[in-house]
């Protein structure tokens, strides 16, 4: 029980790290004033361009990888307990206590996690989402849709209790996804344009 407590308090703190907002800062810009306001990778990348819209999702991502390989690496701990990791990293995200609380929707953080479960879960979560974010323009529907196979994905490569552990990650995903679901069904989504970003 305390090692639990100690990988979720290590996943929290390290998911806090705001890059999402500090990076648009250094460029003068407060993340939370523009586009949609979510301080996440996809606003960056919409009003910043691609390139540092794609270095502050990894940086993002790092933040669930970069504890989960440590742990992994210097204290052999299986995927059920890095997931723990993982997981807290991701609400750190949304929930940062640099950001009294606030944060982002924390889909870099779940391909993190997802990478640090096994590393070929990102090609392969890329895959998935980068022709749904081409074709429709939706990140945040292709963040929902890529979640939810991934993790049937998990299921049956990293067993049960790691999968529930990412059925928790999706249902967080739905949940932090509330407006955009709602603006995709009013068809008043913003769309992102992957490949003018990268032009810009
Ligand atoms: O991962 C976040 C993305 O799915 C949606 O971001 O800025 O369109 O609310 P945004």
């Amino acid at each position: 029980m305390t090692q639990i407590v100690f990988l979720a308090v290590i996943g929290y703190i390290s998911g806090s790290i705001p890059f999402s907002f500090l990076i648009p800062k250094l460029k003068g810009v407060d993340i939370r004033k523009v586009g949609s306001g979510n301080v996440g990778g996809t606003n960056v990348l919409r009003y910043l361009g691609g390139i540092i819209g794609f270095l502050t999702m990894t940086l993002d991502g790092f933040k669930a990888f970069v504890p989960m390989l440590i742990a992994s690496l210097l204290f052999g701990l299986p995927q059920d307990r890095l997931i723990i990791i993982g997981f807290f990293a991701a609400i750190g995200h949304s929930y940062s206590i640099f950001l009294k609380f606030k944060g982002g929707k924390a889909v870099a953080c779940t391909v993190g996690t997802l990478t640090g479960l096994k590393g070929w879960f990102l090609p392969l979560f890329l895959a998935i989402w980068t022709p749904i974010v081409l074709v429709t323009k939706y990140v945040s529907l292709a963040s929902i849709i890529t979640v939810a196979v991934m993790n049937i994905i998990v299921f049956f490569v990293s067993g049960v209790e790691t999968g529930l552990w990412i059925f928790a990650l999706l249902i967080f995903t739905i949940f932090r996804h509330r407006e955009n679901i709602r603006r995709l069904l009013k068809g008043k989504e913003r769309k992102t344009d992957l490949i003018a970003a990268f032009k810009n």
